[in-house]
């Protein structure tokens, strides 16, 4: 290392995403296979959309991605997922490790109703082993409600409970939840299918905004949606005896324009699923 490199401070570095890798990524619910050798690299940057008709193992595959597959009893997985250059199933890091590294967050909004605002966001921390002292905790809660773009709506009621803000803001405090252990990557599973309109577009903005410091990889079966958020596209399909696989993975645009395979455009234009 050079005189120069070592002069500049760890803090001034910039935050750089993390690239997630999956290949070959078959899986299984006892002897039902789901997913056929899925393949897809989820860049850093960008946020990669995965569409395609219900059933298709869209949501098995984003749970393989940070180990949440291995919880269903009797499920199974092959192939080889990396975060950076570390293999999450194989390399010595602990399951919890990695679920704080690739956090996620669900189709229906799951805050601790019970619990404030504030205590939502850092509840997280505990589980994943992280401590915090009182005196960064207000600024850590301000700082990831703020990302999460709730901060405005809720800096005077941080000691509400969860479950009195609207579905939209509650999904915005998971966010927050997710981001107060500093995740490399956020997976998201139609986090928008349970909110109107207005606060699906403001859930679009503060994934447009997390994408500079976040790896995103979401799940929408809404077309306009993959298109307003994502950069990049991967078509799942399913036959009636066939697993999960994908047709195609490319940029968002030509995706929706000019696929290379007529399923792809037949289901972008609404035409099945
Ligand atoms: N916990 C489970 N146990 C058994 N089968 C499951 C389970 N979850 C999903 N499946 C099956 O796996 C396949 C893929 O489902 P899923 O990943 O939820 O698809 P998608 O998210 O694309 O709708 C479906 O056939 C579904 O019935
Ligand atoms: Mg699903």
């Amino acid at each position: 290392m050079t005189m120069v490199e070592e002069r500049v401070p760890a803090a001034a570095a910039p935050n750089v995403a993390s690239t997630l890798n999956a290949r070959e990524v078959s899986a299984w619910f006892g002897s039902h296979k789901v997913l056929d050798r899925v393949s897809l690299l989820m860049r850093p940057n960008e946020v990669t959309a995965l569409i395609g008709p219900s059933g298709c193992g869209k949501s098995t595959f984003l749970r393989a991605l940070n180990r949440m597959h291995e919880l269903v009893p009797g499920a199974s997985l092959a192939g080889t997922i990396s975060l950076d250059e570390v293999d999450i199933y194989r390399d010595a890091v602990s399951v919890t490790e990695i679920r704080r590294r690739i956090g996620m967050v669900f189709q229906k909004p799951n805050p601790f109703p019970a619990m404030t605002v504030s205590e939502n966001v850092i509840a997280g921390l505990k589980l994943c082993g992280l401590k915090i002292d009182r005196s960064t905790k207000d600024d850590l809660v301000a700082q990831c409600l703020r990302r999460a773009g709730l901060w405005n709506e809720v800096k005077n009621r941080l000691n509400d409970n969860g479950g009195a803000l609207s579905g939209g803001q509650q999904q915005r405090l998971c966010i927050a939840r997710s981001l107060a252990v500093r995740p490399d990557v956020l997976l998201m599973d139609e986090p928008c299918s349970a909110l109107d309109p207005t606060s699906t577009r403001r859930i679009e903005e503060t994934i447009a905004e997390l994408r500079e410091e976040i790896t995103i990889v979401i799940v929408t079966h809404n077309m306009q949606q993959a298109q307003r958020v994502s950069q990049r596209c991967a078509f799942f399909l399913a036959g009636e005896n066939a697993p999960g696989h994908i047709v195609e993975t490319g940029p968002t645009e030509a995706m929706f324009t000019n696929p290379q395979d007529q399923r792809t455009l037949d289901y972008v234009r609404g035409r099945f699923g």
